[in-house]
């Protein structure tokens, strides 16, 4: 029998959320700082997370909704004044970034909780956190709901702080070995990104050039 696949219309949203979190590893994590209606400074990590665009600079998190329908708090503080900051994620922060995770009460500051020292930041009035590699200042470009529970976040990025050491400002390289970030691979599994290789990208001259090569005779 031909192999069909898996239809996604068939699995309920527990499974599908599994297969799909098992498929598309490993997803980077923003550690996102928001500011709440008391001036309580908001931490939580989105691993539904990527950057899609640099001109403009746009990054885009997956928002889901609390089990009773309500936006997390994270959702309601960018609601109400569009502005954020995502923190990346490294080996030395993953304890910190987890512990975030916890549902505390809305109103309760898990920056606070977890002893996470803030920084001011410059383009937005919600503080960075100081022990991030890398930080950068959002504001909201469009929110688009997908469900009830469900919404897909666009950001620009208005300005990146990099802790000293990891980029060189003349070629805007990232220093990997001193970055050490983290992604997450599904449910408490996450990965370093210690073991890489490099993949020259060739043009089409480069190819043909490396086919006719390999077809010359040899001798
Ligand atoms: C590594 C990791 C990644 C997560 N990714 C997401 C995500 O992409 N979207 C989401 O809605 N919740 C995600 N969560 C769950 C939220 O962090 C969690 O619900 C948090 O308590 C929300 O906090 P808040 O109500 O202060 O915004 C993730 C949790 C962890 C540990």
């Amino acid at each position: 029998m031909a192999d069909r696949g898996i239809s996604l219309h068939e699995l309920d949203p527990r499974d599908r959320y599994k297969l799909l979190c098992g498929v598309v590893v490993p997803r980077p994590i923003a550690l996102v700082t928001t500011l709440d209606e008391n001036g309580a400074v908001n931490a939580a990590p989105f691993s539904f997370f990527n950057v899609f665009s640099e001109n403009p600079a746009l990054i885009v998190l997956g928002l889901q909704h609390k089990p009773d329908h309500a936006p997390k708090d994270t959702t309601r503080n960018i609601h109400r004044d569009g502005e954020f900051v995502v923190h990346m994620v490294d080996e030395a922060l993953s304890v910190a970034m987890n512990d975030c995770a916890v549902d505390f009460p809305s109103g309760d500051s898990e920056v606070a909780a977890t002893g996470l020292a803030t920084l001011p930041s410059i383009d937005v009035k919600v503080p960075r956190l100081a022990a991030a590699p890398f930080a950068l200042e959002c504001r909201r470009q469009v929110t688009l709901n997908f469900s009830p529970d469900r919404e897909l976040l666009v950001g620009e990025v208005l300005r990146v702080h990099a802790r000293a050491g990891l980029v060189d400002e003349a070629t805007m390289y990232v220093d990997l070995e001193a970055y050490r970030p983290i992604g997450r691979m599904f449910g408490n599994l996450y990965t370093t990104q210690r073991d890489t290789f490099t993949l020259v990208r060739e043009s089409h001259a480069q190819w043909l050039a490396r086919q006719d090569a390999k077809e010359a005779p040899k001798g």
